[in-house]
């Protein structure tokens, strides 16, 4: 008889059925994923075109063609020029001054903090910190493609504030670790929960130690503000060195999502399908990654008739809102965005949506056991986070729900408010890159940061 232990729990405990049976199953599931996403692709597309979607979109436009010098037919179409660049290019580009930190965390990985120290025409010197956490499948660059009097770093520098932009363990920027290497499982072993109990502590007391400053301003969305509420529940003494919080669609309880990743929800009971289907490690291989970075914003260009397709895969998964979309920049995005990040973060949200609890990552009931002392996984305390909140939530935002935003609202003892953005059409991705994303919420949020 052998003793169960955390290390040899898999070996031992492995599905009964065999594995040929298994293969079948996973290769079954990975045929439907695509089927699935294809269709709700072009049947959300077809039927807002009322039919024309075809004909507009993959039949090719005479206008959209050139002939080239050996009398080829090819696309004509100018690609935006800020498709290869990075954060610090970007931000150069647009005539801040960016600086690149480098934070190691408790347990070894290496994050990049980007910093806008100060605005365009100020100098140097002493201000408040303004922390800015992107979200899921995103990194520091996402916050930078809009234009510089809407996009919030740009505004925060403007406004007076020494910017800095997180990175979470696990994306374009944030794929180093002392030992471990990305191109191994072993790196990947994280979800939200460490984002919060390793990243935060380490990038809030680097940049409150660099900055010689006593407390930051905290700006999160989705993830971002998820992996806040992880850090603040588990370390209260962090509490003090955040001055003011605010909340943009914040990840924290999903059971209300509407959109198809709900579908998605039940698969992560079967933890080991879902692992086995997109790897042990990285949700997106880099390589496919990088493949469709180069590849869409090609595609997705505005002379490009394909660009609907783009938008429609977009608004698919975070609410379809085409009148905020520029769609000059989406050729942009989608050369930047999705960025890697591991399978068990997936996991970990399709456990919260089947849940509708704000907790630890779940093993299964006799690891949670072994590791946690109990057989569910504990809830994060959010009567510990003593931080002013302010939270924002979109009417039309697939992924965070109205109603899972108002019970998250109840459960904070120090609530700012909870303000709806005055838009029917705003959805989750808005927030990052929508066209009035200033007057709609980051207007009125710096407007509130001035009474904190
Ligand atoms: C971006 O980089 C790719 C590959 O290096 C290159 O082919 C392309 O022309 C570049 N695009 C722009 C707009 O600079
Ligand atoms: C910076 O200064 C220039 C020239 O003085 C001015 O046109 C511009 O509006 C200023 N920008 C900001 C953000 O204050
Ligand atoms: C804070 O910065 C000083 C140097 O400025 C450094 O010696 C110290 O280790 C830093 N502390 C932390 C917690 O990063
Ligand atoms: C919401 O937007 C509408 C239309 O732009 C405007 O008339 C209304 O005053 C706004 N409401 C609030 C509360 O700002
Ligand atoms: C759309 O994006 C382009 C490129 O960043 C910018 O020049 C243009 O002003 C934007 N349009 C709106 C309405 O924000």
């Amino acid at each position: 008889m052998k003793i169960i232990t955390r290390e040899n729990f898999s070996d031992i405990c492995r599905p009964v059925f065999s594995t040929t049976v298994y293969t079948t199953m996973t290769w079954l599931l990975k045929a439907w994923a695509v089927i699935f996403l294809l269709e709700w692709t072009l049947v959300s597309g077809l039927v807002r075109n009322s039919g024309q979607y075809l004909q507009n979109t993959l039949v090719l436009d005479p206008d959209t063609l050139i002939t080239d010098e050996v009398g080829e037919k090819e696309f004509r179409h100018e690609v935006n020029p800020d498709v290869n660049l990075t954060a610090l290019e970007l931000i150069e580009k647009y005539g801040y001054p960016a600086e690149s930190h480098t934070v190691t965390t408790k347990d070894g990985y290496i994050l990049t903090l980007h910093r806008i120290p100060h605005g365009k025409n100020a100098s140097s010197g002493p201000r408040p910190v303004a922390f800015v956490q992107h979200g899921f499948f995103s990194s520091s660059v996402d916050w930078l493609f809009n234009r510089v009097d809407k996009a919030i770093p740009y505004m925060l520098a403007d406004r007076g504030y020494d910017v800095w932009l997180g990175n979470a363990r696990g994306n374009t920027y944030s794929r180093r670790h002392v030992k471990l290497s990305p191109e191994k499982s072993k790196f990947w072993q994280f979800s939200y929960d460490e984002m919060g109990l390793y990243d935060l502590p380490a990038v809030i007391d680097y940049v409150l130690n660099t900055t010689k400053q006593p407390d930051m301003y905290y700006i999160g969305h989705s993830m971002g503000a998820g992996m806040f509420f992880v850090c603040m529940s588990s370390y209260p003494e962090y509490n003090h060195k955040i001055r003011f919080m605010a909340a943009m669609g914040p990840a924290v309880y999903l059971n209300n999502m509407r959109g198809p990743a709900r579908y998605l929800a039940p698969l992560a009971s079967l933890e080991k399908v879902i692992l086995d289907l997109l790897g042990h490690g990285e949700i997106l291989p880099e390589y496919i990654v990088k493949y469709i970075n180069t590849y869409a914003p090609e595609f997705c260009t505005p002379e490009m008739k394909l660009q609907e397709l783009c938008e429609n895969f977009v608004f698919l998964l975070a609410g379809f809102d085409p009148a905020q979309t520029n769609t000059t920049e989406l050729p942009v995005i989608l050369a930047h965005t999705p960025t890697t990040s591991s399978t068990k973060t997936l996991i970990h949200f399709l456990q919260a949506i089947s849940s509708g609890k704000f907790r630890k990552y779940d093993f299964g009931s006799f690891r949670n056991k072994f590791i946690y002392g109990q057989w569910t996984p504990p809830k994060y305390d959010l009567s510990k986070v003593k931080v002013p909140v302010a939270l924002y939530h979109a009417p039309n935002d697939m992924l965070v729900d109205t109603k899972d935003v108002a019970r998250l609202a109840k459960d904070l003892p120090n609530l700012v408010g909870s303000y709806e953005v005055n838009l029917t059409q705003f959805n989750h991705i808005d927030f990052i890159y929508a066209i009035d994303v200033d007057v709609l919420v980051n207007k009125p949020l710096l407007e509130l940061m001035t009474k904190y």
